[in-house]
C-alpha cells in the first residue's frame, strides 16, 4: 500500500480525501497542526475508515517534524492542504498567511527533494481567476489580480511550483484549482467546521438552519445573472477528494518535471438563490433569510470548463447539489 502524506489532513477536504484514499488502497499518514481543526477527526476517520490514520500532530513549515514522518515511512507522494484559508483575516493578517501558506509549500519542497519523493498535489483555488471575461473558465483563461492576500497566495504558491518545475527539480506535480466545495461523508462523521461565524455560504446557511445564526443574507439581487443573486460552482467534498486521488495516479505516469493545472469544479454554476431553495426543498426546512447589499469586491459569477479533468484525468462528479446540501445539514445536525 502506497503512503501518501497529507498535509491538513485534519481539515475539512483532507479529512474526506483520507477516506477516499484509503478506499482506493492507499495509505494516508496524516500531517497537521490542528490550527483549523480538531484531533477528534482522526476518531471520526478511525469510525469510517475501519483503522486509525497515522496522524503527526505538527506544523508543516517545521522540517524537523517532517524528516520524522521521512525516516519513519516510505512516501510515494504528498497531498499538500496545510494552509490558512480565510479571505478576511488575511486581510488584516497578510504577513501571516504569506509566511504559513507560502513558507509550508517550500519547506514541504525541501523536504520532497531530501527524501526522493517526487509526486506532489497542490491545493488550490478558482479565486486566481477572479471574476473573469469569458464564463466558463478554463484553464488558459488568464489569473487575474488576487482580490485578497490569501487569493494571493495561491497565485504565489502555483508560481513557485512552476518556477520549480523548471529548474529540473525532478518532481511531478499537479494543482488542483477547487471550485466552491460543500457537502459532507454521506455518514456526517466528518465535515466542515468553520471557526466563528462562517465566510462561506453554506455552512452559513446550514448554521441559520440550525438557529447558530439568526439570518442569512443574500448579497445582492440584482447582478446580471438568472435570479440576480451570485453564481458559483458548487462541487461535493466527495467528488473533490476523488479528483486527489485520480491526479495521484495520473502522475505516477509521468515524466520527472513535470506540472499541470486542473479546474475541479461540477461545470455548471447555481445562484445562491437556488442554493438557498434548495436547501429549502431537500431538508424539508424554511430558511430566515433576507436580501442585503452588495458586497464591494464579490466576484458575480463563475463556473469551471471542466472538460480537461474529465478528458486526462477521468474525473467526472457523482455528487449533486441536492446530495451536497442534504449532507451538509445532517452533518451540521450532528454538531447542535
Ligand atoms: N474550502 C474551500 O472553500 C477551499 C477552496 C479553494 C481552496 N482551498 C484550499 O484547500 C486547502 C484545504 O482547505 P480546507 O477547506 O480543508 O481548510 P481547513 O482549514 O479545514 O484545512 C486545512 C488544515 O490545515 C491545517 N494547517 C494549517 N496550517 C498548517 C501548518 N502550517 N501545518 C500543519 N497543518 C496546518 C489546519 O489545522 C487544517 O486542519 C487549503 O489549502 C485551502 O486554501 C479551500
Amino acid at each position: 500500500m502506497k503512503k501518501i502524506l497529507i498535509t491538513g489532513g485534519a481539515g475539512y477536504i483532507g479529512s474526506h480525501t483520507a477516506v477516499v484514499m484509503a478506499e482506493a488502497g492507499l495509505t494516508p499518514i496524516i500531517l497537521d497542526d490542528l490550527s483549523n481543526s480538531s484531533e477528534s477527526v482522526i476518531d471520526r476517520l478511525e469510525e469510517i475508515m475501519g483503522y486509525k490514520p497515522i496522524f503527526y500532530k505538527g506544523d508543516c513549515n517545521d522540517s524537523s517534524i517532517l524528516n520524522q514522518i521521512g525516516k519513519e515511512h516510505q512516501l510515494a507522494g504528498v497531498i499538500h492542504f496545510a494552509a490558512f484559508k480565510a479571505v478576511g483575516e488575511s486581510t488584516q493578517e497578510p504577513l501571516k498567511y504569506y509566511q504559513n501558506n507560502l513558507g509550508s509549500l517550500m519547506v514541504l519542497l525541501d523536504f520532497m527533494k531530501k527524501e526522493g519523493i517526487q509526486d506532489l498535489v497542490f491545493s488550490s483555488s478558482c479565486t486566481v481567476y477572479g471574476q473573469p471575461d469569458v464564463l466558463p473558465v478554463t484553464e488558459t483563461t488568464p489569473r487575474k489580480d488576487a482580490e485578497s492576500p490569501y487569493g494571493n497566495t495561491k497565485k504565489v504558491c502555483e508560481d513557485i511550483l512552476v518556477d520549480y518545475v523548471k529548474s529540473k527539480a525532478g518532481v511531478r506535480v499537479i494543482s488542483l484549482r477547487y471550485f466552491n466545495p460543500v457537502g459532507a461523508h454521506p455518514s456526517a462523521k466528518i465535515g466542515e467546521l468553520p471557526n466563528g461565524i462562517p465566510n462561506n455560504l453554506v455552512p452559513f446557511v446550514t448554521q441559520t438552519a440550525a438557529g447558530l445564526r439568526n439570518k442569512l443574507t443574500v448579497f445582492g439581487n440584482d447582478y446580471d445573472t438568472s435570479d440576480g443573486s451570485c453564481v458559483r460552482d458548487f462541487i461535493h467534498v466527495m467528488d473533490l477528494a476523488d479528483a486527489h486521488v485520480k491526479a495521484l495516479n495520473y502522475l505516477g505516469g509521468q515524466s520527472a518535471n513535470f506540472y499541470d493545472v486542473f479546474n475541479v469544479g461540477t461545470g455548471h454554476g447555481n445562484t445562491v438563490l437556488e442554493v438557498v431553495e434548495t436547501f429549502e426543498k431537500v431538508n424539508q426546512i424554511t430558511l430566515n433569510y433576507e436580501i442585503g447589499p452588495k458586497r464591494p469586491g464579490d466576484v458575480v459569477k463563475i463556473w469551471a470548463d471542466t472538460k480537461k479533468i474529465n478528458q486526462i484525468l477521468g474525473w467526472f462528479p457523482k455528487y449533486s447539489l441536492e446530495d451536497s446540501l442534504r449532507d451538509s445539514w445532517n452533518w451540521q445536525k450532528t454538531l447542535n
